[in-house]
């Protein structure tokens, strides 16, 4: 897709307004505690989370809320593609360099209003140990009271450690599922992987659903 902003190129699409449902949804998902921290995930590759968390995170920008969207796809990451930013410096970076400045030079604006971006930076030899690292878990905090939302942006759960780590670190996670390819067995499989988490999880986002024959759209249970 050219560009896949969808929510910033179109706002008053059926796509648009879908994100937005999901959006209120997530406000109103947790009663006690605000919610400021997000994983996006799925079970197996190119179900759409990456686009998922981007649109989001523009549905949430719009709004008026400061947001983050943190590639944690430390393998395959590709927001700094679809908001067009430099991926020299990122997430990989930030969590191996020792000296503790929380550098600004990570963190780029992007063209909307509100939305920052911490791209995944350089692929390391060691996604899983980076992610589960103290320092991971502190960044998350710090991020929390700098931003009114982060977004995280993961690998799939299937066969990797990593979405399982962020699930443990952040306070809720979608799993966005894909029409007619996912097969029930590989997302009952990552709900299985995911099963300590369950009070965290907020919804499954079912993407890639047809709504005309030339169109798509996704929509929230
Ligand atoms: N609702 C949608 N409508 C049209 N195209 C979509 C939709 N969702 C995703 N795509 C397209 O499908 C492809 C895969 O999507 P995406 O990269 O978001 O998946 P992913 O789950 O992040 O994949 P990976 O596991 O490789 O990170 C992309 O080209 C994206 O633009
Ligand atoms: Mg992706």
């Amino acid at each position: 897709m050219e560009n896949e902003l969808i929510v910033h190129e179109k706002p008053k699409s059926n796509v648009s307004e879908a994100f937005k449902t999901i959006r209120t949804n997530l406000q109103f998902s947790s009663v006690d505690e605000e919610v400021k921290s997000i994983l996006v995930t799925s079970s197996i590759p190119g179900e759409g989370k990456s686009f998922v968390s981007a649109n989001l995170a523009v549905a949430f920008a719009q709004a008026g809320s400061k947001v983050l969207i943190v590639d944690c796809d430390l393998r395959r990451g590709r927001q700094h593609n679809i908001f067009k930013v430099n991926n020299n410096l990122g997430l990989s970076n930030l969590l191996i360099d020792n000296t503790d400045k929380k550098d600004e030079k990570y963190f780029h604006k992007t063209e909307i209003k509100n939305l920052f971006v911490l791209p995944r930076g350089i692929v390391p030899p060691n996604p899983s140990e980076i992610l589960a690292s103290d320092k991971n878990k502190n960044l998350v905090k710090i991020l929390e009271k700098t931003f009114d939302m982060v977004i995280y942006d993961g690998p799939p759960v299937n066969g990797l450690a990593d979405s399982i780590i962020m699930a443990g670190i952040v306070k809720k996670v979608i799993i966005v599922s894909s029409h007619k390819t996912t097969k029930m067995e590989q997302l009952q499989n990552t709900k299985r992987n995911l099963e300590k988490f369950e009070n965290k999880i907020a919804g499954i986002i079912v993407n890639k659903m047809p709504v005309r024959k030339d169109r798509y759209y996704s929509y929230y249970e």
